[in-house]
């Protein structure tokens, strides 16, 4: 079925996106090491790998679900098929380009721009896909339905925004040129929020076996305030350049806000299930919990790093990678997890058994305490870096946060093997999954009754 093969090959992104994080770590302790692989080469392919996990699972999940869970036949299997393979040549391609030394592009998307027309095309045929088949929906959307549209739309929207440095009125002025970049990208963040926070839900609506959690007014206000964010909360990524000072005040409590909510929904969720539904959905459960203890640990860390005389100390040091690396591992991860483990629980063939239930939990506790020190680890690294060590020479002031860089490459090891039990497990039982859902029938799969 189309969407576990998204799937598979977003948990096979990650297991290699993560060995290429540990080079990276590495690199930072011995500039030296496989010096033919530099560091912009590894940094490149670690981010777009780990990206593409997140997407990759989103859209797997938002295939996989809509005929399984949600009763809707999918408008075309053959173009979400094109859209895979699509998917799997662009990112062949841009691993090559990388390799071979090829950039050009901007941020978490470093590669030649002419790389970006198959993924525009092969996200054309996503959204067409999707709005064709929720076309048969006839009652009001819940929540995640919303959160999945806009992701799509807005990816489309802010990814075109990411290219205008194309355009020599864009690229000829610096501060136009920054200011854009840094838009769009915390947009496009904004986006893939969307489909990740929905997926979120999600799976909190499954396991409870009720809609509720999706239609209330606080999920509303959450989706509006991730719109709202989405479309002018990247300001707080923009300190650095002259841009109007409400903008970015107003930008910076809606940010704040939007965590805040998708933290008190996912709590108030958790109160509200009975001890029966936690158990069936054990490891599910647990990474939703992860989730939200994430949010608002990274919330902490949101907070203090946005005041501005802290933001321009520690801008473009490692504690904005913990920033970065918090959100993506500790949020976006935890809820593809919840959500890889909710659907392979949930259908008879893959269910985990004792032993295998035993290694995903041993894996969620190495991964999530080795995370805590990787993310400690480089907030030191940049305070050090930003505040503490900034009289100093380049040098000394390296050899002064060197330790806190062993530190965070260990855990970054730690949490590398952590995250490759989790994923091997998956990977398997993904595998079986597949394996046992007739082709021919593939659009009538139903796992699970809709809630009511
Ligand atoms: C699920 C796992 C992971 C995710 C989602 C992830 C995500 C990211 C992201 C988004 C960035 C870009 C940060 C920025 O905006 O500058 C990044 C950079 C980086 N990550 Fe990871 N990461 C993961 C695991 C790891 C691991 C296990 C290591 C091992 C040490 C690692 C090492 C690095 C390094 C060295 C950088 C470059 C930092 C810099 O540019 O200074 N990552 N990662």
């Amino acid at each position: 079925m189309i969407g576990l093969r998204f799937m598979r090959l977003g948990v096979i992104t990650l297991a290699i996106g993560l060995f290429f994080g540990v080079i990276g770590g590495f690199q930072f302790l011995f500039p030296d090491f496989l010096r033919e692989l530099l560091f912009t080469k590894t940094r490149a392919i670690h981010v777009s790998m780990v990206v593409s996990w997140i997407f990759l699972i989103a859209i797997g999940g938002i295939y996989y679900y809509l005929p399984s869970q949600l009763d809707k036949k999918l408008y075309s299997n053959k173009l979400a098929g094109w859209h895979y393979w699509l998917f799997l040549i662009t990112g062949i391609l841009v691993l090559v380009s990388y390799l071979s030394g090829k950039f050009g592009g901007r941020e978490y998307f470093a590669f030649p721009p002419i790389l970006s027309i198959p993924i525009f095309l092969s996200w054309i045929f996503f959204g067409y896909n999707f709005f064709r088949t929720m076309s048969q929906e006839t009652e009001s959307w819940p929540v995640y339905y919303w959160q999945w549209a806009t992701g799509i739309i807005f990816f489309f929207l802010t990814y075109t925004e990411a290219h205008l440095y194309l355009i020599p009125y864009f690229r000829e002025n610096m501060v136009r040129e920054i200011i854009v970049q840094w838009k769009s990208y915390g947009a496009l963040t904004g986006s893939w929020n969307m489909l990740v926070y929905g997926t979120g839900l999600f799976i909190a609506t499954r396991i409870s076996g009720n809609d509720n959690v999706a239609k209330t007014k606080m999920a509303f206000a959450l989706y509006f305030l991730g719109l709202f964010n989405l479309i002018f909360g990247w300001a707080h990524h923009t300190y650095l350049v002259p841009s109007e000072t409400w903008i970015r005040t107003f930008a910076y409590f809606v940010s704040m806000t939007e965590l805040y909510i998708f933290g008190k929904i996912i709590w108030d969720w958790r109160g509200s299930l009975q001890q029966w539904q936690i158990n069936k959905h054990d490891t599910a459960y647990r990474f939703l919990f992860a989730a939200d203890i994430w949010v608002f640990l990274n919330l902490g860390l949101a907070l203090i790093i946005s005041v501005p005389y802290f933001n321009l100390y520690t801008h473009g040091t490692h504690t904005i990678v913990a920033h970065a690396m918090g959100s993506t591992i500790g949020i976006n991860t935890m809820i593809l997890l919840s959500s890889l483990f909710y659907l392979i629980n949930e259908a008879k063939v893959s269910q985990l058994d004792t032993r295998e239930t035993k290694k995903v939990i041993n894996g969620f506790w190495i991964t999530n305490v080795s995370l805590a020190v990787f993310l400690i680890a480089l907030i030191c690294a940049g305070l050090g870096k930003g505040i503490f060590y900034t009289d100093m020479p380049f040098q000394a002031m390296m050899f002064n946060i060197r330790p806190f860089l062993v530190t965070f490459t260990l855990a970054g090891i730690a949490l590398m093997l952590g995250l490759w039990v989790v994923l091997w497990q998956a990977f398997n039982k993904l595998g079986i999954l597949n394996g046992s859902i007739d082709v021919s029938k593939q659009d009538e799969v139903r796992v699970n009754k809709q809630p009511t």
